[in-house]
């Protein structure tokens, strides 16, 4: 209703419903976006200022001991001392020459040269963020209606990506429980592979690893090399199907084998011939490595026997990413160019990164071996930010947890630890309370 005073016009009261019905498509209105994490680090932040003894789980970056964001001096100082251009000039639509090879050099890793040497090239597009480079992939490599391959558990924001890009979602689980390797489901994945084979025109699928968001899992070299197989045999049987595997790899910095999937890939086609419908990409983000997330800097970066392919895609992606968010930001591409090109920051750099990763390494131990003496169903938690403990009611495990002063986030299917977000010394404090928690729960 709108009551008029003075001649001004003043909203006393809307009936929102009839709002949406006015202004949003059907496709709008179905959004809704109470942010989990957010919510409960507010509450986290809320018990704080009161002055509990409250510990932080909750958030996605990574914090010292001492509550305080970490962040890797040397980008900063890089970020400090660039150019009047480079703060202010846009990029070229797919990013900074340089920042295009670098952000293959820091998505494959040392590998890279030995895959060029084995008839591979690659290519890359600048993105703002990791996301940048899902979004690009599916927005470029799928039709509207197609289906997208996801594991079963998976950082939230992906299905909010299927959604704006019009695709449905199919699983395979995150975990075997039947024979064979205790993260591979062989026969599950080669069977989602086969259906989507035989139904769409191309597929598309996207895996987080290592160290995925939200549980912590690694995949070793034998699962690798069965997950690749499952692709490349898909593509051997299937030649008129472009069948793209995408590694998102954003904590990969921080895992003990970061260039875990560019070893496994050298070792296949060192023998195996590559078959010109499969398609290997990077989703590379400087978001935890070089610790600059609001940043937004990141690439897609792409794997192929094909130059040609390779810059086709390129092109392909730079005109999706300018309908979309026009171009990635240029200042963090010439400072990670800056880093990278000089020696010794470069070295300060990666010492840098080899204490974060120490520090959460650390954190992980004394959670893990503290978990152990419990009977609670930890997923495995190998590296990175995150563990994750599934239960039937993950709200009444944080609210439980929040009691003792422990936030934790509750997901869909259990509550997930922000390991990179609670002190070293408070880490035992931490799983006491999610047992007590789960015990009450439970019993
Ligand atoms: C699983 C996963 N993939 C990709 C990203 C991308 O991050 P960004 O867009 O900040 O680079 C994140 C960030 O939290 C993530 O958790």
């Amino acid at each position: 209703m709108v009551r008029r005073r003075d001649s001004v016009a003043v909203v006393v009261a809307v009936d929102l419903g009839r709002l949406e019905d006015t202004f949003l498509p059907a496709e709008s209105k179905k959004k809704t976006g109470s942010d989990t994490i957010f919510a409960w680090y507010g509450r986290y932040l809320q018990a704080k200022a009161l002055g509990e003894p409250a510990i932080n789980g909750t958030v996605g970056s990574l914090l010292e001991d001492d509550g305080a964001l970490a962040v890797n001096s040397v980008v900063m100082d890089s970020l400090r001392k660039q150019s009047d251009i480079d703060f202010s000039s846009y990029a070229p639509l797919s990013g900074l020459p340089n920042f295009k090879k670098l952000a293959a050099e820091l998505a494959v890793g040392p590998r890279l040269a030995s895959l060029q040497d084995i008839g591979l090239h690659s290519d890359s597009v600048a993105t703002p963020g990791g996301t940048g480079a899902l979004y690009l992939s599916a927005r470029t490599m799928l039709a509207i209606g197609d289906t997208i391959l996801f594991r079963s558990r998976r950082w939230s924001p992906y299905d909010t990506l299927a959604a704006e890009c019009g695709l449905t979602i199919a699983e395979w689980p995150i975990l075997n429980e039947d024979d064979g390797h205790e993260k591979v489901n062989l026969p599950a994945l080669e069977s989602m592979l086969e259906n989507i084979a035989t139904s769409q025109q191309r597929v598309l699928s996207w895996l987080n690893d290592p160290a995925h968001n939200p549980t912590g899992i690694s995949l070793d070299s034998e699962g690798r090399d069965l997950v690749l197989d499952a692709f490349l045999n898909c593509a051997r049987n299937h030649p008129d199907i472009g069948v793209t595997l995408f590694l998102d790899t954003a904590y990969a910095i921080y895992a003990d084998e970061p260039y875990g999937w560019s070893e496994t890939i050298h070792k296949k086609f060192s023998w195996a011939e590559w078959p010109e419908n499969l398609l290997i990409c990077w989703g590379f983000s400087a978001s935890k490595s070089h610790t600059i997330y609001g940043l937004r800097c990141g690439a897609i970066v792409f794997l192929h026997p094909s130059e040609d392919y390779v810059n086709r895609l390129s092109e392909v992606c730079a005109v999706t990413g300018r309908g979309t968010w026009s171009l990635a930001p240029r200042l963090p591409q010439s400072a990670l160019i800056s880093i990278h090109t000089n020696e010794s920051e470069a070295h300060a750099w990666g010492e840098e990164k080899t204490r974060l990763k120490h520090l959460l390494s650390e954190r992980r131990r004394i959670f893990n071996a503290a978990m152990a003496k419990s009977d609670l169903p930890l997923m495995p938690s190998d590296d990175g930010y995150f563990a994750f403990i599934p239960c039937d009611d993950p709200v009444a495990m944080a609210e439980k947890a929040s009691e003792s002063q422990l936030y934790v986030v509750p997901l869909s299917g259990g509550v997930r630890i922000g390991i990179c977000s609670i002190g070293s010394n408070q880490v035992e404090r931490a799983v006491e309370i999610l047992i007590d928690a789960w015990h009450s729960l439970t019993e």
